[in-house]
């Protein structure tokens, strides 16, 4: 016999006698998740469950402020919809605008009520009464318990208007407008960190609309003198919006970056998907497209900032502060007055929603704000009526994720079959996309200081369940691990005033001992999993 035989051969008689396997991973058609604490990637920041609230169709005006409806409290704002965000635990609030930051005129929207003036909503196309303004926002922000976020007007407006609404706002005494807030009622300055230098500035559409390197030159100058009023600000650059095939993104967010990397503290992207195709995987695919633009631009800081001089300060961060499902309403009528942006979600768009947030979650080093657009109304997971409100299906996966989600993000090794998308356009507006294995099982996972493991998956299959192995590669499992599940009667199901088809369910606990835990992930559904691993 030949040596080649003699192997073969004493290989084939170990294999019978069951000492050598092959391979290990064939042995079931398991799943599997493995969770290692000691692979980290960053801390999860509470910033990435921020919110929005523009001056746009029924957000403010008839959403958050509505003091002719009996929901009103007596500041005018809905009590339904403050108790809603509070549940959804809203970290941060960006306002005005979007689009009608760039139009809007700060002043017009304080002192007394009746001696503010009526103006022409150019972005949405709504007359604007300016009843609710700087200080109605701050009150409200209060009563969320969210810290404010506030988006300056680089597209009408002035860096003296910049510099003086920071004085308004932050200034303690002493300067016209510091004494004109106190003059207003308001003794105290509200001390709002966040500012925007504007908004998607590189997008045709928006109101004074730049190229990259005059953006990046008033841009500058305008945090100047921002920075001079409060140098205790933060301030957030407009990054790239426009992904439309041919516009030239990266290339904005290059000279974005370069110019201001010794001024900024964030960088901003906006991603808007859909499925007007009707094809359900492609569009389950979507949040990998998030997760490579990210990629892309944390690359890009990396490289810039090797070259900037921030003193003690940390690299640019990224802020994804506008993110969401919306082109069902993004055409004709439905853009523009009082009714504008009315989106109604279904499972897959909180699916979609719940694969974002396992985006950022998964990108935790360098994703340090977010913000679903919007709250109210307007593409948002809270909806009303004038007496009535109900909670639209995106609530309930970023009311999870935002509950418990917390802790150092986990770097999960996840082995679950794919699929491959077509080449599609991944919203109205967007640029194409096809990607190839993409795994049913999408997934994120934290950990605490205390032990305890958060672990979200997303089963993107749309018929199957996917029995998985939850295997703990540094520690075991120990005891009750609760079990939280967003699901639907089928993947087009949504909610309104008089049923809640999609919504979180808690389901039974699992007794953990071990390393290991299965589970099975129903098709189409969102599950989040907490419990303690023991590491001595
Ligand atoms: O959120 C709706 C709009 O989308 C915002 O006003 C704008 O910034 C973006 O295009």
């Amino acid at each position: 016999m030949t040596n080649f035989k003699k192997n073969f051969v004493a290989v084939f008689v170990l294999f019978l006698c069951g000492v050598l396997t092959f391979p290990a991973v064939a042995q079931d058609d398991h799943a599997h998740i493995k969770i290692d604490v000691e692979r980290t990637i960053g801390e999860v920041d509470s910033l990435i469950y921020g919110n929005f609230l523009e001056h746009l169709g029924r957000a403010v005006y008839g959403g958050a402020y509505d003091p002719d409806s009996p929901k009103a409290n007596d500041k005018g704002f809905r009590k339904d919809v403050i108790k809603a965000s509070k549940e959804l635990n809203v970290t941060q609030l960006r306002y005005p605008g979007g689009n009608f930051s760039s139009n809007y005129h700060w002043k017009d929207g304080v002192g007394p009520e009746d001696e503010r003036p009526n103006r022409m909503e150019l972005a949405w196309s709504r007359l604007e009464s300016n009843h609710f303004g700087t200080n109605e926002f701050m009150e409200f922000t209060r009563a969320v318990d969210a810290k404010p976020y506030f988006t300056v007007n680089m597209g009408t407006g002035s860096m003296t208007e910049a510099q003086q609404w920071v004085e308004y706002t932050n200034v303690e005494s002493g300067p016209y407008y510091a004494e004109l807030r106190k003059k207003h009622g308001y003794e105290e300055p509200w001390n709002i960190k966040y500012w925007s230098l504007g908004n998607e500035m590189d997008g045709f559409w928006q109101i004074g609309h730049l190229n990259a390197t005059d953006y990046a030159k008033k841009a500058r100058e305008t945090a100047k003198v921002m920075r001079l009023t409060d140098p205790s600000i933060e301030l957030i650059a407009a990054g790239a919006s426009n992904f439309r095939p041919d516009a030239n993104p990266m290339h904005w967010n290059r000279v974005v970056l370069e110019e201001l990397k010794n001024v900024v503290d964030y960088l901003a992207l906006h991603i808007y998907v859909g499925n007007p195709d009707d094809n359900y995987y492609n569009f389950m695919s979507t949040p990998l497209v998030l997760e490579e633009r990210t990629k892309i631009v944390e690359g890009m800081i990396r490289d810039v900032m090797s070259r900037a001089d921030r003193g003690d300060r940390p690299p640019v961060k990224i802020a994804w502060d506008e993110w969401n499902v919306w082109y069902r309403a993004r055409a004709g009528d439905s853009m523009t007055g009082d009714r504008a942006l009315e989106e109604k979600y279904n499972l897959e768009d909180a699916l979609v929603v719940a694969g974002f947030l396992n985006a950022f979650v998964r990108n935790a080093d360098v994703v340090k704000m977010a913000n679903m657009a919007q709250l109210v109304n307007v593409i948002a997971p809270i909806f009303t009526n004038g007496d009535d409100m109900y909670k639209q299906t995106t609530y309930y996966p970023l009311q999870l994720f935002s509950e418990y989600t917390y802790g150092t993000a986990l770097d999960v090794y996840v082995d679950s079959e794919t699929y491959d998308t077509d080449q599609f356009f991944i919203g109205l507006g967007e640029s194409q996309t096809q990607q190839d294995n993409v795994p049913y099982l999408d997934v994120s996972a934290s950990y605490k200081d205390n032990g305890e493991v958060i672990i979200n998956v997303v089963n993107r299959h749309k018929d199957q369940a996917i029995t998985t192995d939850i295997i703990s590669q540094k520690g075991e499992f120990s005891g009750e691990f609760e079990v939280y599940e967003v699901n639907g009667p089928d993947v087009k199901a949504n909610n309104n005033f008089k049923e809640t088809k999609v919504k979180t369910e808690k389901k039974s606990s699992i007794q953990a001992d071990g390393s290991e835990i299965t589970y099975s992930f129903p098709a189409h559904s969102y599950t989040l999993i907490k419990g303690k691993i023991k590491t001595e």
